[in-house]
C-alpha cells in the first residue's frame, strides 16, 4: 500500500475528496497522515474521522522557515510517504523541503496556470473580465505555483458571478481532478523529468493532460 501524506491549512474539502477516493477508486494508496500549520483547520477533524494521523505543527514555535520545514520533513518521513499532497496548504516552502520531495509532491492551485500564480486568483479573474477560470494540479518545484502542470479543469465565469459562486464552481472540479491525479501518482504513471511532467511516458503540454 502506498503512503499518501497530505498538507493542509483549512477546510480540507480536497483532502476529503482524496480520502473518499481511497475508499473507492484508489486501490493501492491510503492517506496515512495529515499535517496542518493551523490548529483550527477543519481538515484535522476530517483526518481523525478517516482514521488517519492528524498533526498540528505550530510555525510560531520555530525561529525560521527552514527550521519549521526541517522538523515538518522529519515528522512526514516517519510515514514513509510515496506521495506528498498539498491541499490548500497556504505556506511558502523552503528550498530544502521542495528538493527533498521533488517529483513526489503535487499541489492544486485555483487558476489556469501559468495564469494567476499567487493569491486572490478569483478576484483577479473576475476583475480582468475573463470568461473562464479553473484549477491546476502541478508538480511542486522551487518556483511558486510554477511547476509543470499535470491536469487542469476549466469553468465558465458568468456576468453575475462573485468570488463565492466562482469558488464553489471551481472547487467542484477540484474534487474530481485532484483524486484522479493522486491515483495516477499512486499507480506510478506520473513522472517529472527536466522540469516537465510525463504521464505514461508521454510528455504533457503547458496545460497538462488534455484528451484530444
Ligand atoms: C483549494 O481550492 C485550493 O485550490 C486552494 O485552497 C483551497 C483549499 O480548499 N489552494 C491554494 O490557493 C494554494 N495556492 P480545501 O481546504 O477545502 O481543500
Amino acid at each position: 500500500m502506498k503512503s499518501i501524506v497530505v498538507l493542509v491549512s483549512g477546510n480540507g474539502s480536497n483532502l476529503q475528496a482524496i480520502i473518499d477516493a481511497c475508499e473507492t477508486s484508489i486501490d493501492t494508496g491510503r492517506v496515512t497522515a495529515v499535517f496542518s500549520n493551523k490548529a483550527t483547520a477543519y481538515a484535522l477533524e476530517r483526518a481523525k474521522k478517516a482514521g488517519a494521523a492528524g498533526h498540528f505543527l505550530d510555525p510560531k514555535a520555530f525561529d525560521t522557515r527552514d527550521a519549521f520545514d526541517h522538523e515538518l520533513m522529519k515528522q512526514i518521513d516517519e510515514y514513509r510517504p510515496d506521495v506528498i499532497v498539498l491541499a490548500g496548504y497556504m505556506r511558502i516552502l523552503s528550498g530544502e523541503f521542495v528538493r527533498h520531495y521533488m517529483g513526489r509532491m503535487i499541489n492544486i492551485h485555483p487558476s489556469l496556470l501559468p495564469k494567476y500564480p499567487g493569491l486572490n486568483t478569483y478576484q483577479r479573474a473576475i476583475h480582468a473580465g475573463d470568461e473562464e477560470h479553473g484549477t491546476s494540479v502541478h508538480f511542486v518545484t522551487e518556483q511558486l505555483d510554477g511547476g509543470p502542470v499535470i491536469l487542469q479543469a476549466k469553468v465558465p465565469i458568468f456576468d453575475e458571478d462573485n468570488v463565492e459562486t466562482l469558488t464553489a464552481r471551481v472547487q467542484t472540479q477540484e474534487h474530481k481532478i485532484y483524486p484522479l491525479v493522486v491515483k495516477w501518482m499512486v499507480e506510478d504513471r506520473l513522472e517529472m523529468k527536466n522540469g516537465k511532467a510525463f504521464l505514461d511516458g508521454e510528455q504533457l503540454g503547458i496545460h497538462g493532460y488534455a484528451q484530444e
